[in-house]
């Protein structure tokens, strides 16, 4: 049949969220980000856990509502069963079941890494998809990863980061610097501003293709109180300069790893996504690399880089077509591998 219309659920950190799509055309992406975070400066657990009690109900009824189909024209649900924070995966796994259980549909459990992934495959005009095999580095808040894809489930990672993600090294520094949370878009934003060789960070050692942000932190730390101390005024007066070394430094590391990516596997289709793909830094980097190492690169719609339930809802169609379903048993996962 070609008329399949899968539900998405995603609740695997501080997003909850309801796609609907329709074979592979995404007709609604809704999400209630949870705001409560903000003032303690990151994702509380506990805290994203009940918020997403209260916004799972209304989030999957509108997406339901903005797509034009009640549920009873649903296909089959999928949701993210991992890896994530465990109270949060709960709530979209125990919906997710009683969901598909009453409608009497099947329920198909989806990996949030190969989400981010597989969103390069929704349908969006002006987009293109990446041929297999492709490079995938997915960068966000919670994760720091490059993978092979060969095909839709075959993947491979190939590195990843032993400490923090990429956006915590962004939103670190930012906290270190007085900035908002999450603060990658404010330092993108003043980087743009300033000089990305006022200040020098070392890049740290990793081998091969893992990475590693936490010295880097811990740098910036150590440099903000030696200036500080000599000139309290040191932050205001430099912080575009700041920024701009800061995004300097971690796009280098993103970069570098890349190309040993590259030259390891002969890959050259490159497709990065989560929410730091939004950076203008890495975009720039990969235009560049494109005329530089002959690379083609992909960066989806902005609204499917972020955490979203449109990607789960099209890893759910493709396993669909695959009759690939969950048991009613299945669990959430919070260390969910690729
Ligand atoms: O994918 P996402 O919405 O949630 C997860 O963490 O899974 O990613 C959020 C992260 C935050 O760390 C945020 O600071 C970072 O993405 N981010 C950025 C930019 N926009 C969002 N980092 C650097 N530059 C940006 N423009
Ligand atoms: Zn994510």
């Amino acid at each position: 049949s070609q008329n399949i219309y899968i539900l998405g659920i995603e609740s695997s950190c501080d997003d909850t969220a309801a796609s609907v799509i329709h074979n592979g055309n995404i007709l609604s992406n809704v999400i209630a980000s949870q705001k409560i975070h903000e003032e303690y400066g990151g994702v509380v657990p506990e805290l994203a856990s009940r918020a997403h009690q209260q916004n799972i109900v209304p989030v999957v009824d509108q997406a339901l509502k903005k797509a034009g189909i009640t549920k009873s024209q649903l296909h089959a649900i999928a949701f993210t069963r991992g890896p994530g924070l465990m109270g949060s995966l709960l709530v979209g796994t125990s919906f997710a079941k009683s969901l598909a259980f009453g409608l009497n549909i099947p329920l198909i459990d989806v990996n949030h890494m190969q989400a981010h992934i597989l969103a390069h495959f929704i349908n969006e005009a002006g987009y293109k998809k990446p041929p297999f095999p492709f490079l995938a580095m997915t960068i966000s808040g919670g994760h720091t990863q490059i993978v092979k894809v060969s095909d839709y489930f075959d993947m491979k990672v190939l590195g990843e980061t032993i400490d923090d993600a990429v956006g915590e090294a962004y939103d670190k520094s930012g906290k270190i610097l007085g900035l908002g949370y999450p603060a990658g878009p404010e330092i993108d934003k003043r980087a743009k501003l300033g000089n990305p060789k006022a200040f020098k960070f070392t890049k740290p050692k990793v081998d091969g293709l893992n990475f590693s942000f936490s010295g880097l932190k811990t740098a910036i730390l150590y440099f903000i109180q030696r200036e500080t101390k000599a000139n309290p005024n040191f932050i205001e007066e430099n912080i575009n300069d700041i920024c701009a070394s800061i995004q300097y430094t971690i796009i280098g590391i993103l970069i570098d790893k890349l190309k040993l990516a590259s030259k390891q596997t002969g890959i050259k289709h490159i497709a990065i996504g989560g929410g730091v793909s939004a950076n203008s830094g890495i975009r720039e980097a990969l235009k560049k690399g494109e005329q530089k190492f002959g690379w083609t690169t992909y960066v989806p719609k902005f609204e499917f880089t972020t955490d979203n339930a449109a990607m789960i809802a099209i890893v759910g169609y493709l396993k669909y077509l695959k009759n690939d379903y969950a048991a009613f048993n299945v669990t959430a996962s919070a260390r969910l591998k690729i």
